[in-house]
């Protein structure tokens, strides 16, 4: 579908609503209950990207990276009534075309069921999935980290 005129999208940080966006992260099914803070810490260290309508913030992503040889794509969201407009490819394409990320040798991500997007984006699924390894504390921020874990909040 052809993206809708009305909608930007921006790099711009100075443009970033963090209500919306902690509003959307704190019920997402891969950060339920991300306190605000958090979200915040988030954006300061990342290469964000926002989707607007009418100067409203209605989606975002962010890039966490070396700036070097790697990038991380996270938090990947558009709110439901703007989703079909070409927003998310469009946020990813901004990162990935970003003048500061540019040469990097590995884009990563992880997706429950958006592969479909991400492909059109240049991802692929790995060639082979027995090489990846994760350390992760799915339910942190409803209960608790686990001590020794690496995953203790930094308060
Ligand atoms: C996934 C999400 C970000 C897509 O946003 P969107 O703006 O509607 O996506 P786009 O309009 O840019 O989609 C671009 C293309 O990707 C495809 N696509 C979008 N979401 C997809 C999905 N979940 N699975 C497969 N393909 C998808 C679209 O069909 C479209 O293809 P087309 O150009 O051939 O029509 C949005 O549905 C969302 O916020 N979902 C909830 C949060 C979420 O799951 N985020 C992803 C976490 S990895």
């Amino acid at each position: 579908m052809r993206r809708d005129d009305r909608y930007e999208v921006s790099t711009d940080r100075g443009r970033l609503d963090v209500s919306v966006i902690h509003g959307f992260l704190s019920q997402a099914y891969w950060s339920p209950g991300v306190p605000r803070e958090i979200v915040e810490k988030a954006v300061t260290h990342s290469v964000c990207v926002g989707a607007y309508l009418d100067g409203a913030q209605v989606g975002f992503a962010r890039a966490v990276t070396d700036f070097a040889t790697f990038a991380y794509v996270a938090d990947v969201f558009v709110l439901d009534e703007h989703r079909g407009n070409g927003l998310a490819m469009a946020m990813v394409r901004a990162l990935r075309g970003h003048p500061d990320l540019q040469g990097l040798r590995t884009w990563l991500l992880l997706t429950r069921d958006a592969q479909g997007l991400y492909r059109k984006c240049g991802f692929e699924g790995l060639d082979d999935p027995s090489r990846a390894m994760i350390s992760q504390n799915r339910d942190i921020y409803v209960q608790g980290f686990a001590e020794g874990s690496g995953t203790k909040p930094a308060h």
